[in-house]
């Protein structure tokens, strides 16, 4: 079936910082979409003429492509603002007891269906997530994205050097992982993602273990944590006097691949930068989590000298929004801190292709061009009255940029799935 949108279309294809011609505006455009995908876009009277005769729905607000979040775990959505401590003793106290629970499976139904309704109440349509340890929360996870045609990527968490209740062996966690990449990687929009939480959770036997896996499925994504906090990585420094820096722990094992996305990277010596774009590695910024958990900001400065491959991510619970766009909001006062003005066309490309690239499904979501899948979020520039009165008459710079530092979860007003509505703020 052939059916369009008549909207003001923005999309940010590439990093504009290089390329201004990166921004793709519309005022008054259109948007034609044949089984999902994207068969046409450009100005309403350019197109129009040649769609006369299908039906156009008019969607009023500004269209940008469904925003995708590059790391978020899935299970501290109840631990939202948990108050108190900084990374180590946040995961003790609050984070591991409320991760225990996903032993139970349909505990992990509820919460995966909540969260994933409200990535698409924030107009996120696609995201790599932690999950826990447990298989189940998995399952849980993938049937739920499933059932929403969400394009959700995600992997059983490796830790056997977790807690009681919370660790599995190498040979559990690399069975398990099998079983899991056999049931779910390819099905629907679904991938599957080798999950090691970060350096200090797995033995080395384990972390050996996840470099033979994504050796033995070169489509799978690998994803984890690097130097977030800076107890977190004196712990590692002791841990593995011969690695050269943290990173270096990861590529030992044969993790540091185009395929691995590592979440925060705020301490990061220039030889790493130099490793993560040498490998193609890349890097998904979370600065609500690093502002809440006061693990420091993201250089932006020197991410762009490296040409490191770059994602937004909310990462909740140590995030406290599941707001990409706030999120971007927060890029900006987190580069502000370190002397950088982050242009909003750029952080709106973090959220959308950079972070899609990051996660190798750029080339189906992310851009809203011909040949990619309808997934795009309308947002309400007049979604509460300050909005409305910062946002009137001023240019799209700004106007995007007021939604950036003013908007959530209220200026998604609606959210598209595959060309088909899968969340509307006027009919919940
Ligand atoms: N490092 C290891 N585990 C975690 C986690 O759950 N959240 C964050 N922010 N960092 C981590
Ligand atoms: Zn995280």
């Amino acid at each position: 079936m052939i059916h369009a949108f008549r909207a003001e279309l923005l999309s940010v294809s590439r990093d504009p910082t290089d390329d201004p011609d990166a921004v793709r505006h519309e005022p008054d455009g259109l948007l034609v979409i044949e089984d999902g995908l994207v068969i046409a876009r450009g100005a309403y009277t350019e197109l129009s003429g040649r769609f006369s005769d299908i039906p156009v729905e008019v969607l009023p607000g500004l269209v940008v492509p469904g925003f995708v979040d590059a790391h978020v775990h899935y299970p501290q959505t109840d631990r939202i603002a948990a108050h108190g401590e900084q990374l180590l003793d946040w995961l003790e106290r609050h984070i591991f007891p409320a991760e225990k629970a996903f032993a139970d499976k349909a505990h992990a139904d509820t919460v995966a269906a909540f969260f994933l309704d409200e990535l698409l109440r924030n107009g996120t349509t696609s995201a790599l997530v932690f999950p826990t340890v447990h298989e189940q929360s998995v399952d849980a996870l993938f049937e739920a994205a499933l059932a929403r045609d969400m394009r959700v990527i995600s992997g059983k968490v490796l830790m056997d050097l977790g807690p009681e209740g919370l660790n599995d062996t190498p040979a559990s966690g690399r069975a398990a992982s099998e079983a899991l990449i056999r049931r779910w990687h390819g099905r629907g929009r679904l991938g599957y993602a080798v999950t090691p939480r970060f350096a200090l959770a797995s033995s080395d036997a384990q972390l050996a273990d996840a470099g033979a896996l994504l050796a033995a499925h070169p489509d799978v994504l690998m994803h984890t944590h690097l130097a977030e906090n800076r107890r977190e990585c004196a712990a590692v420094a002791e841990r593995f006097p011969e690695a050269a820096d943290y990173l270096d722990v990861y590529d030992r094992f044969g993790l540091v691949t185009p395929r691995s996305v590592f979440a925060h990277g705020i301490h990061l010596p220039d030889r790493t930068c130099q490793r993560l774009h040498e490998t193609g590695a890349g890097i998904a910024v979370c600065p609500g989590s690093n502002f809440f958990l006061g693990s420091g900001c993201f250089d932006f400065a020197q991410a762009q000298r490296h040409g490191l491959r770059l994602g937004l991510g909310t990462d909740v619970g140590a995030g406290t929004t599941f707001s990409l766009l706030h999120t971007q909001g927060l890029a900006y006062q987190a580069a502000q801190l370190k002397e950088l003005a982050l242009d909003p066309f750029r952080a709106l490309w973090l959220a959308t292709a950079g972070s899609a690239d990051l996660l190798h499904i750029g080339d189906r979501v992310g851009r809203l061009e011909p040949g990619q899948e309808a997934d795009f979020v309308v947002l309400d520039t007049a979604a509460t009255p300050l909005l409305a009165r910062r946002t009137r008459d001023t240019d799209l710079a700004q106007r995007l940029f007021a939604l950036q530092v003013l908007g959530d979860d209220r200026a998604a007003m609606r959210t598209y799935l595959l060309g088909r509505c899968a969340w509307n703020r006027n009919k919940p």
